[in-house]
């Protein structure tokens, strides 16, 4: 039930960090992967690393701030391969630590544009293309920040709550049309962003370690082990959730 034999999954940050492993999940498991991202090395290089493993993926050059881009995307989706099953809307950036009165307005524009206007605009020009086949599924990459105070990263926080409220939203419009839409909510990853933002100081590593019940931070590959597990049949009774991939952080 966690085979993807057949279907088609796009994928946008897939150029690094959580996008990649999932890319590379969803692959293993037989699925054709559009590749997504605004930087080409990084995506052409997920998708030569899947080929080289004797899996099928297509590198898509995509900046999702741009609505020209999205709808080519989803277009050359099915020029390339017919249909569209599966979208992981991952794309994403992060801010600086500050607090609220510290923030600029130009930095609040840029994390919407990303964060929530990113994900409203792939699943506007995903949906109509997925509905076209009988059953189908969508998750968005939202994070813990989401479900509840992120201090200093106020910004970020109500990007993330945003992409909730699209994801529930969605997933009630579609639901009696065999769309499922639901969203992943990881604590600390081990990612390039988490590198950005300790690599100035190795004690925050420790400290973002402590944060987590389990003891330590989680891998990108534990966040794509919860978005197949979505994306396949045996949550085909589960939409509009915003599942906590968080090693026990929002049980606390
Ligand atoms: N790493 C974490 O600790 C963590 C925790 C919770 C949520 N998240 C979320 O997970 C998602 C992936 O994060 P990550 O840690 O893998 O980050 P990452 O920085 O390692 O990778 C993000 C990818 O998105 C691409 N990207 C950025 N802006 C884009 C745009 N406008 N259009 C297309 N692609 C774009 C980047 O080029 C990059 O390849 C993000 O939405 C992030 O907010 C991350």
């Amino acid at each position: 039930m966690t085979n993807f034999n057949d279907k088609v999954v796009l994928i946008t940050g897939a150029g690094n960090g959580i996008g990649r492993a999932t890319a590379l999940a969803f692959a293993q498991q037989g699925a054709s992967v559009v590749v997504a991202d605004i930087n080409q090395s990084d995506g052409e290089e997920t998708a030569a690393k899947i080929t080289q493993a004797g899996g099928i993926a297509t590198f898509m050059l995509c900046d999702v701030t741009k609505d020209r881009d999205v709808q080519t995307l989803v277009d050359g989706t099915l020029e390339t391969y017919g249909k569209l099953d599966i979208a992981f809307n991952n794309a994403g950036i992060e801010i600086e630590q500050s607090k609220l009165a510290d923030g600029e307005e130009a930095i609040y524009d840029k994390i919407m544009d990303v964060n929530v206007k990113g994900v409203w605009r792939c699943m506007k020009y995903q949906i109509p293309a997925m509905l076209q086949q009988p059953t189908s599924a969508i998750v968005n990459t939202a994070s813990i920040a989401a479900l509840g105070a992120a201090p200093k990263m106020s910004i970020y926080s109500a990007s993330k709550h945003a992409v909730i409220g699209l994801t529930k939203s969605a997933a009630i419009e579609y639901a009696k049309k065999g769309l499922r839409v639901n969203a992943v909510c990881p604590a600390v990853i081990d990612t390039d962003m988490f590198k950005r933002a300790t690599q100035s100081d190795p004690q925050k590593e420790q400290y973002a370690n402590s944060l987590h019940p389990v003891g330590r931070i989680g891998q990108p590959e534990e966040v794509a082990a919860a978005v197949l597990y979505l994306c396949s049949d045996l949550a085909s009774f589960t939409t509009g959730v915003a599942l906590p991939v968080d090693g026990g952080s929002t049980a606390i």
